[in-house]
């Protein structure tokens, strides 16, 4: 069984956050999905609008998920991969060679972003009411 494990905020869940979860999946047999828990959102300077429980429920509920867990702190991945045998790490470009080093314990690989949507793109939008 190939074990994939990607991180992230996922809130304001959008079209972007379901196309990664399904590309990761279709990299292994079972996705791990570590979410930035409140606090740690607040040290990286980021509020969300749904909770760590909302946004776990909402990411749960995705037929490409097999488990959550909490993301509290940048350091934690080495021990992510080793606790669950991970075989393949996934993030988006946007990160493209911030974690090559973990390339020690397991694959690393970036996937494209999804054009033109984010969640700081739909904040904005619906705040300036930009959308047309
Ligand atoms: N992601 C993606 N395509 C998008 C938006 C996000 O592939 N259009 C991926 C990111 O690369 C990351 C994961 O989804 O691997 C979670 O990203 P997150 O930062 O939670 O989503 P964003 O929409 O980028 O949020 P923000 O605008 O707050 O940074």
């Amino acid at each position: 069984m190939k074990k994939v494990i990607t991180y992230g905020t996922f809130d304001l869940l959008h079209y972007g956050h379901i196309n990664i979860l399904k590309r990761a999946k279709e990299k292994g047999d079972y996705l791990i999905v570590a979410i930035s828990t409140n606090e740690f959102n607040e040290k990286k300077g980021k509020i969300c609008y749904f909770s760590y429980e909302e946004r776990k429920k909402l990411i749960e509920s995705i037929r490409y998920v097999d488990l959550v867990i909490p993301e509290n702190s940048w350091d934690q991945k080495v021990s992510d991969i080793q606790e669950f045998k991970v075989d393949l790490f996934v993030m988006g470009d946007d990160w493209e060679g911030k974690f090559d080093y973990l390339s020690d314990y397991c694959e690393v690989l970036y996937l494209n972003r999804t054009p033109e949507i984010s969640t700081t793109k739909i904040k904005n939008e619906l705040a300036f009411n930009l959308k047309v």
